[in-house]
């Protein structure tokens, strides 16, 4: 069984960037639903190899995948927003933002880029791909199938409407730009620092 995330702040504590009533309805409703179906899906697949009947394998599968890359795609995107606490990228995550992207505006222009463009419902990602040895970006428009084998996310936009909708309406770019100002790149460098140990200039 997997457990919810606590959110290391207050439901209103990104206002006015991100509202109080996008986060609860985010948080308490959307995210626990990833949860509780991931958690029943992990129980069916254990009544499955407990009786040995894989007859529903196809159907159980792609549950874990859909609920389960929302779940884990959500906290990620939880995780990476703060307010009132001023945070940068690491001296040796900005080194590679340098490298891969020529400079942390580049890096920032073609993230935003990508955030609008994401088609429908997905997201976007600054991840690390260890077998290209460098930084990318990446839209992610169907959660349930990885966009990159073996890449590792390091900061991640919700672009699914229910996570700007009610508070910029169709401006996805009024959206992102609020997001900058919440990134919590603690997060993002914990990340960097922790998850990615073969970085390389
Ligand atoms: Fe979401």
């Amino acid at each position: 069984m997997i457990k919810k995330i606590e959110l290391p702040y207050k439901l209103d504590a990104l206002e006015p960037y991100y509202s109080k009533e996008t986060l609860d309805i985010h948080y308490n409703t959307l995210y626990d639903g990833y949860v509780k179906n991931t958690n029943l899906t992990l129980e069916k697949l254990e009544q499955a190899r407990t009786n040995n009947n894989f007859q529903d394998i196809k159907c159980l599968e792609k549950n874990l995948s859909f609920f389960g890359s929302g779940v884990i795609l959500h906290e990620l995107f939880f995780l990476n927003m703060i307010l009132y606490v001023p945070t940068n990228p690491s001296k040796s995550l900005m080194d590679q933002i340098e490298k891969d992207f020529g400079g942390f505006i580049n890096f920032k222009n073609q993230f935003t880029q990508s955030s609008i463009n994401v088609e429908a419902s997905g997201w976007n990602l600054l991840v690390w791909v260890p077998n290209f040895n460098k930084l990318e970006i990446l839209q992610c428009e169907k959660h349930q199938n990885l966009t990159l084998w073996g890449c590792i996310p390091l900061l991640v936009l919700d672009m699914w409407e229910h996570s700007y909708f009610l508070q910029y309406k169709a401006s996805r770019q009024d959206y992102i730009n609020a997001f900058w100002n919440i990134v919590n790149w603690n997060e993002v460098n914990k990340r960097w620092d922790e998850i990615c140990p073969i970085y390389k200039i």
